[in-house]
């Protein structure tokens, strides 16, 4: 049972990059369970496979799961094409496609560094921009970029995360102001952590989950549904005045200092 209407988002198309795992697909199931039709996108076919027909049986929504690497402004020219040709409009485009791990600065090369700025900064915004040329200029939409708050406070072992996510944050406030004009709403969901996610079972030190969690002020991680009712309220008319948000959805962590214990 939804807060939400279940139709709220009725007859709408979404394009989900990394909706194939983790947060976003979170993001997506929810999306569909409250009227969406669905592309999902990420560099692995038979992940996305799997996770479009857990999708389609979670929720009875529609949704198609196409290959693309974000780097590769080809490839997501094409996985845009192909969400257009099943299902003749996009609407919502969330940008969730992002690598990361834990390194020092000092141990990180400049290849390791650009790699995780190409995914996850170039990659939104070769996302927005080929969503935008192809649907949302001429029918407006609603793109969400998922950030991050490592660079709140320059968590440890994150200098390129923190980096990257930083220029999304930025991109979202830029492209707020230069296609609200076009109808197109540009809102970021910075989660804190979440359980059960690659990004919280790969990046978090071995011993420090009961520390963390005691850190965050509502005291336990999140879960992807609640990014996912996030992502719905901002994708939804309830949202049709917010453009240019950074929504934080981490039960007050980073105000609080825990993301700081990820120092080892
Ligand atoms: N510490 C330091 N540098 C690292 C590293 C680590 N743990 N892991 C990768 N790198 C560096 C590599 O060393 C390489 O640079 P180099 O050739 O100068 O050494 C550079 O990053 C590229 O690595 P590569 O493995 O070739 O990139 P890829 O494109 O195959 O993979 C990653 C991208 C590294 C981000 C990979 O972790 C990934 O695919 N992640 C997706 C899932 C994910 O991260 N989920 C969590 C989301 S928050
Ligand atoms: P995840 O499951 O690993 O999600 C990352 C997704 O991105 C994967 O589905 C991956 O699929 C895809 N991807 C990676 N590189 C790609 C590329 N070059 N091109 C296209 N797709 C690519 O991890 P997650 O933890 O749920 O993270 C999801 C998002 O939330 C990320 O933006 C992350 O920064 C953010 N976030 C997570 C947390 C957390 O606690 N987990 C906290 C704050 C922010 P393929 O391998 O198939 O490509």
């Amino acid at each position: 049972m939804s807060i939400f209407r279940d139709d709220v988002l009725a007859g709408q198309v979404a394009l989900v990059t990394g909706g194939g795992s983790g947060i976003c697909k979170g993001i997506t199931e929810k999306l569909m369970a409250h009227g969406c039709r669905a592309a999902i996108v990420s560099r692995t076919q038979s992940k996305l496979d799997a996770a479009a027909a857990e999708l389609e049986a979670k929720t009875g929504g529609a949704c198609l799961a196409v290959a693309a690497d974000v780097r590769d402004a080809g490839a997501v020219e094409s996985a845009v094409d192909a969400t257009l040709e099943r299902f003749g409009r996009l609407d919502i485009v969330v940008n969730g496609a992002a690598g990361n791990f834990l390194t020092p600065a000092a141990g990180l090369s400049p290849k390791g560094y650009r790699t995780v700025l190409d995914i996850d900064a170039v990659g939104t915004y070769t996302v927005c921009r080929a969503a935008f040329d192809k649907a949302l200029r001429a029918n407006g939409g609603s793109i969400l970029n998922i950030s991050a708050t490592l660079h709140y406070t320059g968590v440890p072992l994150q200098t390129h995360a923190g980096a990257a996510k930083a220029a999304v944050d930025a991109m979202t406030r830029h492209l707020a102001v230069e296609w609200g004009p076009l109808g197109v709403r540009v809102n970021a969901i910075a989660p804190g952590p979440i359980d059960d996610t690659e990004g919280m079972t790969r990046l978090m030190p071995a011993g420090m989950r009961e520390a963390m969690e005691r850190s965050i002020p509502l005291q336990r991680f999140g879960r992807a549904d609640e990014i996912g009712d996030a992502a719905v309220f901002l994708s939804s008319p309830a949202a049709a005045y917010i453009s240019g948000a950074i929504l934080v959805v981490d039960g007050g962590a980073w105000m609080a200092g825990g993301m700081k214990l990820m120092q080892p």
